[in-house]
């Protein structure tokens, strides 16, 4: 609605006292009340679950004759119509009935009457849209996890076919040693798989059902709370009906998880950036992934990445707001939870287009190994080899190879050489004991093929991991890391 020519403070009119909780009050709320308060803008969106819930709860009310098996089967039905009107866009969502619940329960009445009238016994909407919320995360968290799946057999093919290309392997962004981009890759994959466990930690502790919590002190009407637990698919009832009106934790826990995933997926939305940018060109992204731009004819811009990279922020700002809500809240429910939905359908929104841009991008990207290749060796990225092969070799304590190299570097560095195109000459004046066999290790494909330790970067190793996962995530158990 529109508050614009409004009056500031519109004084209740007589009228139209809520019809659900309406009693009690002479008059109907203002239009600023009813605008504060109505959620249905955005809560219509738990309307599956909400009518889930209601016919698991009706099916409990009958089963221990609360209500009758005609009135549950009367329920049932309406609420079965309802779904289809609603799927159909035939719903009138109305504000004046405030949120989702109350309006499916009053189209329920208008449909099925007296029957529809006796649904909320025994519920409370406090335990309704605590279910109905835990009902809508578990979804979502089953969503993202397959696209989670899905993103790391992309990284792992594409780290199967670049098993043993060298690119240069960065700390601080300065070259470091050679790597291959598979191993790159499969970095991702690792932090990905975590973020699958950190989304199955929250599924698991989330899934206790709090319907039958009623307002926030339990019932006297004798529910069976297994039984509602079981039909929506919950391991059992929340213990205590104040915490379980109360809690999001689960939420929070899910905002967290999403905040760790989005800051992933950032990193690597950073380094795509990087990496298309003209001066490394380690990969192109194809069309699909790129745009224009309006005045330099020659730029592809990588703006998917860039916004993959930007909407961490709303992900992370979504998780501060909850935080920021719940905080220093008295137990039970206060309608200041009311504001858990928002940060959680955004951040989810945003999390699955960044989950899908990045598979897109990482399934399409075309890598210039002959580039990565090229800038693997430069910087003098093979000195780590020379000091590693004067401890192995010469049996030179390491902190003085690494004083040697050092000054092998500089000698080469004053030259403006490659460390292999030191002569050996120049390599004794440094070091006596070395032999031309140093000059084995200072490949780039030599370096790498050497980095066998667990986890390291030799092609058999990249290769054994990128095939381990891709089998892990085809259904087979992750056999141990090795
Ligand atoms: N729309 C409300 C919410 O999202 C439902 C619960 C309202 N409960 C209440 N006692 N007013 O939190």
């Amino acid at each position: 609605m529109s508050l614009k020519n409004q009056p500031p403070a519109q004084t209740a009119t007589t009228a139209n006292a809520n019809v659900q909780w309406g009693g009690r009050f002479a008059g109907g709320p203002s239009d600023i009340m009813q605008a504060i308060n109505a959620s249905i803008s955005f809560d219509k969106a738990l309307w599956k679950q909400d009518i889930a819930g209601s016919l698991a709860h009706a099916a409990m009310l009958a089963h221990v004759g609360i209500i009758s098996k005609d009135d549950e089967a009367a329920i049932r039905k309406g609420l079965t119509e309802i779904g289809a009107e609603i799927a159909a866009g035939d719903f009138a969502f109305s504000e004046a009935l405030e949120d989702i619940h109350m309006n499916i329960e009053a189209r329920l009445s208008e449909r099925v009457g007296e029957a529809g009238k006796r649904l909320h016994t025994a519920r409370s909407r406090n335990d309704q849209v605590a279910t109905d919320f835990r009902l809508w995360v578990r979804d979502a968290i089953d969503g993202l996890d397959q696209q989670v799946a899905s993103l790391m057999r992309a990284l792992a093919q594409r780290a199967q076919e670049h098993a043993a290309d060298p690119m240069p392997g960065f700390t601080h962004l300065q070259t470091a040693q050679p790597v291959t981009f598979g191993h790159h890759l499969m970095a991702y994959v690792e932090m990905l798989a975590r973020d699958r466990g950190r989304l199955a930690d929250t599924r698991r502790r989330l899934n206790e059902c709090p319907l039958g919590s009623a307002a926030l002190a339990g019932t006297s009407f004798p529910i069976d709370r297994a039984m509602t637990a079981e039909l929506l698919h919950f391991d059992r009832p929340t213990a205590n009906s104040l915490d379980a009106v109360s809690d999001r934790d689960f939420a929070l826990e899910y905002l967290s998880a999403l905040s760790i995933l989005a800051m992933h997926l950032s990193r690597m939305a950073e380094e795509i950036v990087i990496w298309c940018s003209s001066p490394f060109s380690f990969i192109r992204l194809s069309d699909a992934f790129t745009t224009g731009s309006s005045i330099m004819p020659q730029k592809r811009n990588p703006d998917a990445a860039e916004l993959v990279r930007a909407k961490t922020g709303r992900i992370n700002g979504s998780l501060i707001g909850l935080l920021t809500v719940m905080k220093g809240l008295p137990l039970a429910y206060a309608k200041d939870m009311q504001e858990d939905k928002e940060p959680v359908f955004a951040a989810t929104d945003a999390a699955a287009l960044c989950l899908a841009a990045c598979d897109g991008m990482v399934r399409d990207m075309t890598a210039n190994t002959r580039q990565m290749r090229a800038l693997a060796g430069s910087g003098y990225s093979t000195a780590t080899d020379i000091a590693d092969w004067l401890v192995r070799v010469l049996k030179v304590p390491f902190r003085t190879a690494h004083h040697v190299t050092g000054r092998l570097v500089a000698r080469a560095e004053a030259q403006n050489i490659g460390l292999a195109e030191l002569t050996l000459a120049e390599m004794q004046a440094e070091e006596p004991g070395i032999t031309q066999d140093i000059y084995s290790v200072l490949s780039v494909d030599a370096s790498i093929a050497s980095r066998t330790s667990l986890g390291g970067t030799a092609a058999s190793n990249v290769m054994a991991q990128a095939t381990r996962w891709l089998d892990a995530l085809a259904g087979t158990p992750i056999p141990t890391k090795g």
